[in-house]
């Protein structure tokens, strides 16, 4: 062997191979592996998932919430551009079912035989063949299309209209204290919806009793975690974001894609360090919670901004990220129960970032009683430092305290 070609033979091939091979045995064996991997493996965007516990079910119900939210946007857009008449069905029910069929169908797929509870049932469509039809059409052309990974992780397409039907139907557990129990809000804030305002696509996965999971995704806040929480509207551009928690790991944000999920960002409450300057959510439908009363709550412990007003889980996720602090939902009738596919999700998601969520006697909220919370009333959601103060100034308000 000539000197040069010698020469070039022990740069270009024999160093690298020594420096790799020095490198390969100097790092720790994790590093090693990804090292290995990363020569084996093309560098794509690929669906991640950890080892963590409760790992899949956390990314199919991320995925799926995504994938119904693509669905409900297109609603809200054709609804609000008049495609949607006013003589056809109400776009809220079009966007339920379709968004509730395709989250079951990823359900279905990755857990065969977990229960579902989820909001809607197929009868009225099974009478309404023209109804029944145009969901199908939504369903079977609503994808996570930039990404055929993540759309085949949840299946992929639902195959007939009648699969379809039978999928929304499958959501009728009666809930329960046993067992894996996914529960299902296709759209949370139904008012929100129609107006424009906010709502959200809610799935949470019961243990026992227990939320272990919780997904919301809310099509039209900001992406922003510390953008000021406003009660203002529409879907435009800097909005979308899915909440999420599993139990003992914390609560998440991250923006809203058409395929893999985004990066997502850890989140937690704001500590309230001036009571004076706390924020107040509560429901945009004096129906949903009593809005004299809050205000009176409000008086007592000093607060005195103006309760921002929105619709849906979304004020569970706002007071998560520290948009705002504290979540009062206080009962207009005695009656009334809340349902667990309104709550499930976001009382996982504000205690994961340092809440504390009770009903108004102070009890925390019991989802393995069936379909409803019918051993609560009320809810009260704030940073654990404070939670004893509010409950304490709500008791008192409502009458309560003996
Ligand atoms: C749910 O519906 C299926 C049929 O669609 C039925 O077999 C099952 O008994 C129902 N479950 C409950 C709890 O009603
Ligand atoms: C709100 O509470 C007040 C006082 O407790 C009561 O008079 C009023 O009827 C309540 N409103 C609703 C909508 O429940």
């Amino acid at each position: 062997m000539p000197l040069e070609s010698r020469n070039n033979f022990f740069y270009k091939i024999l160093l690298p191979l020594l420096i790799l091979t020095l490198a390969f045995f100097l790092s720790p064996s994790s590093s090693r592996l990804n090292l290995i991997l990363s020569h084996l493996t093309p560098q794509t965007t690929t669906v991640k998932m950890s080892s963590s516990p409760y790992a899949k079910e956390l990314l199919i119900a991320q995925l799926s919430i995504q994938r119904a939210s693509i669905l409900t946007k297109r609603v809200f857009q054709e609804s609000s551009k008049g495609t949607i008449s006013k003589s056809d069905a109400s776009p809220v029910t079009i966007g339920d079912f379709g968004a509730q069929a395709l989250i079951i169908s990823a359900l279905k797929h990755n857990f065969p035989s977990d229960q579902i509870v989820a909001e809607e049932e197929a009868s009225t469509l099974r009478n309404d063949p023209l109804l029944s039809s145009k969901i199908w059409d939504l369903v079977k052309s609503t994808s996570l299309s930039s990404s055929p990974e993540a759309e085949s992780l949840l299946g992929g397409q639902i195959p007939s209209e009648s699969k379809m039907l039978d999928l929304i139907d499958s959501g009728n557990s009666s809930g329960g204290r046993t067992g894996r129990i996914w529960t299902i809000d296709p759209i949370d804030g139904t008012k929100g919806f129609l107006r424009g305002g906010q709502y959200a696509v809610c799935l949470a996965l019961l243990e026992d009793g227990d939320v272990k999971v919780g997904a919301i995704a809310c099509p039209n806040l900001p992406v922003d975690d510390s953008a000021p929480l406003t009660a203002d509207i529409g879907d435009g551009e800097g909005r979308g974001v899915i909440f999420s928690a599993v139990k003992g790991q914390g609560a998440t944000s991250r923006p809203l894609t058409t395929g893999d999920l985004a990066e997502g960002k850890q989140i937690s409450m704001k500590p309230i360090t001036e009571m004076s300057a706390a924020s107040f959510c509560e429901s945009v439908e004096a129906g949903h919670s009593n809005q004299s009363e809050s205000a009176r709550i409000a008086e007592k412990l000093g607060i005195t901004r103006p309760s921002v007003r929105m619709d849906s889980q979304a004020k569970y996720g706002s007071i998560a990220r520290g948009a705002g602090d504290i979540y009062l939902r206080l009962p207009t009738s005695k009656t009334y129960q809340e349902k667990i596919w309104d709550h499930a999700g976001g009382d996982l998601i504000v205690r994961e970032a340092g809440g504390e969520v009770t009903d108004t006697k102070g009890n925390r909220l019991d989802f393995g009683v069936g379909r409803t919370l019918a051993s609560n009333s009320g809810v009260i959601a704030a940073p654990k430092a404070v939670h004893a103060q509010v409950l304490d100034v709500v008791q008192e308000v409502l009458g309560l305290k003996n």
